[in-house]
């Protein structure tokens, strides 16, 4: 048995140990730009491989089911307390597996089945547990989407007042996964009293942003706030629900369990627990602040080359491109970017067909690289990699590979990740 407690994967398991080493080279030799990824830190790395995964917990810090959950307590106690400093609320929930249990605790919290939701459009950049069609919020509530405007990209606040006010929703929810621009929470939370209802805002991609002050925060105006601990705030993966009002304790404690879910991930709680502590550090400002300038310079460089942007440019880490017209489609460029060594994905833009095949949109998100050390310069030269890849494909000729993988390998050596 002695084995068992240390022998390593690559002994115990090669497919599985190949494949992670394997794993680990892909990230160390492309440039991750997908927007909704990051680079964790190693002392993140270090709680989700713990021992601490072997404890099994329901319920919260103190009121436990099972016995020996003091370590988790104290862990789980220290993380809630980040998260509300953080933000400055007075709730903060750290048990959702995901960002979407977040969401559907909330809507357990707050909905009963048929209630009307108001929720972003998914191709204007809303999200699939948003309400969406085949999402099991879209077939347990009476959905009603806004969306952009056609000309700007930007957020229709007057169609979304307009649908409020005839729609009467119990819960209007802002925020989404492919808009690259600062939401109005003022504006919404005003949209929300006019017409009843509780105003959500996930802030999944900004959160981060909003940790870091490089983004307004949706606290003081939503009701509640959900978000994911992945992307730009750079945690495990995982959920976290917050509100401004501590009474929303009654409601989304017992939503999140017994509701939906059952015993915590010990391990992810206490990766939560870290990502919150670097985030309270003054280091994690100058990255989100460095998150959205390199976007801006990503964003500048590629309308310089004469591509288009989905509202013109961008406020967060994020930028989406719309290839309308250029007889393009995001796979192709997304296909492209892959021979050079830079991930991304493929997006439908707003107003873009409902087939992935046919979307004209790629998403790009600069924060993983921002954490990998890239600044200004090294957008400039990404940006015009980039650039060239949409025109090569555009106009059917080869795409400069050899010399672009090239580029973007030597940014990779001069910026390493996990040693
Ligand atoms: C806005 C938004 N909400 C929720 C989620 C869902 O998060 P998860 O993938 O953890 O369920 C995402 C994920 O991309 C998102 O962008």
């Amino acid at each position: 048995m002695s084995d068992y407690f240390s022998a390593g994967i690559d002994a115990t398991d090669p497919l599985i140990g190949d494949a992670l080493t394997r794993e680990l080279h892909r990230q160390q030799s492309q440039i991750e730009l997908i927007a909704s990824e990051n680079i964790v830190s190693r002392a993140v790395l270090d709680a989700l491989g713990h021992p601490i995964t072997n404890k099994t917990l329901e319920g919260y810090p103190g009121h436990r089911f099972h016995g020996g959950g003091e370590f988790v307590d104290r862990i789980e106690q220290a993380a809630i307390d980040r998260a509300k400093q953080l933000f400055a609320c007075d709730y903060a929930n750290l048990q959702p597996h995901s960002g979407s249990q977040a969401n559907q605790a909330v809507f357990f919290a707050t909905l009963s089945p048929g209630d009307r939701i108001v929720s972003l459009n998914l191709a204007a950049g809303g999200h699939l547990s948003h309400g969406a069609g085949p999402n099991q919020s879209g077939r347990w509530f009476d959905v009603r989407h806004y969306g952009v405007d056609r000309d700007t990209g930007l957020i229709d606040y007057d169609e979304v007042a307009h649908i409020a006010a005839e729609f009467r929703p119990a819960l209007l929810i802002a925020g989404g996964s492919a808009y690259p621009r600062a939401i109005d929470f003022e504006r919404m939370r005003h949209i929300a009293d006019a017409s009843g209802a509780l105003l959500l805002v996930d802030m999944a991609h900004i959160a981060g942003l909003v940790a870091g002050g490089a983004h307004a925060s949706p606290l003081p105006q939503a009701d509640i706030v959900t978000c994911t601990t992945t992307k730009t705030l750079r945690g495990p993966r995982g959920g976290l629900i917050l509100a401004r009002d501590p009474a929303w304790a009654e409601k989304l404690q017992p939503a999140i369990f017994p509701g939906i879910q059952g015993s915590l991930h010990s391990q992810i709680i206490a990766a939560k627990a870290v990502c919150l502590g670097e985030a309270l550090h003054d280091a994690f400002g100058l990255y989100a602040r460095q998150v959205v300038a390199n976007a801006r310079v990503l964003a500048r460089v590629l309308i310089d080359h004469g591509i288009t942007l989905v509202s013109g440019g961008t406020d967060t880490h994020m930028v989406l491109l719309d290839f309308t017209g250029l007889g393009v489609s995001g796979q192709q460029v997304q296909d492209s970017l892959a021979r050079v060594n830079i991930t991304s994905n493929k997006n439908p833009v707003p107003f873009d067909s409902s087939k992935p095949s046919e979307w004209v949109g790629l998403r790009l998100g600069v924060a993983a690289a921002t954490t990998r050390g890239l600044g200004e310069a090294e957008f400039e030269l990404l940006g015009e990699i980039i650039a060239q890849a949409v025109h090569d494909c555009a106009g059917g000729t080869e795409y400069r590979a050899k010399q672009n993988r090239d580029r973007v390998l030597s940014l990779c050596e001069q910026f390493p990740i996990y040693g």
